[in-house]
């Protein structure tokens, strides 16, 4: 196997990584360890805005490299192996979830970028939070899948 197909692999699990941590820091870690603090709305406006950054970055890289994992396999990409074989159907499935996942995304940060966090009433408030709860538990629930499929297509399974 070439150098630059372990590298694209290397670098799409970093993604993964990182993306999926970042996820699980922010509910488990950073929102229970500001709870008391009388600045903690401030503080999640700006982490968040800067994990979407981010985000946004590691879904690009996410994308390109899972292309290249295949490139660099020897992979001839036709119509014919995406929706025949076990190996193409399985990359099919991760680009539906990418683009459910990259939907999430959105509906997450466009509810939460409406209005500036100070400008809120209390029902956009709630209405908001219940947005952003259940499109993030979609975000983490399908990037779980993802790794999964990605152990399936690394193994062979
Ligand atoms: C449309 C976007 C994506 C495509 C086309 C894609 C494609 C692939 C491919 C082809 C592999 C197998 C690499 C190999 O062993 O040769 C792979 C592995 C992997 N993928 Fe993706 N992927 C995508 C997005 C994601 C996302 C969003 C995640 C997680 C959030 C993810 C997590 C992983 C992981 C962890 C592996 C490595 C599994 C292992 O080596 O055991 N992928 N992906």
């Amino acid at each position: 196997m070439l150098i630059s197909y372990y590298l694209s692999v290397w670098l799409h699990i970093i993604c993964a990584a990182f993306w999926i941590g970042g996820m699980m820091v922010l509910p488990l870690v950073l929102i229970p360890g500001i709870k008391n603090n009388p600045e903690k709305r401030q503080v999640m406006m700006i982490t968040g805005m800067k994990f979407r950054f981010y985000g946004y970055i590691v879904f690009a890289l996410l994308l390109l490299t899972g292309i290249t994992n295949m490139y660099f396999r020897g992979i001839h990409f036709s119509w014919e192996f995406f929706t025949s074989s076990r190996y193409g159907k399985l990359v099919t499935l991760k680009v539906i979830l990418f683009v459910i996942m990259m939907l999430a995304a959105l509906t997450h940060d466009l509810f939460l970028g409406r209005k500036a966090a100070d400008k809120m009433d209390e029902h956009d408030r709630i209405q908001i939070r219940r947005v952003a709860r259940w499109t993030g538990r979609v975000l983490l629930l399908v990037s779980f899948a993802m790794v999964y499929i990605g152990v399936l297509l690394s193994r062979g399974g």
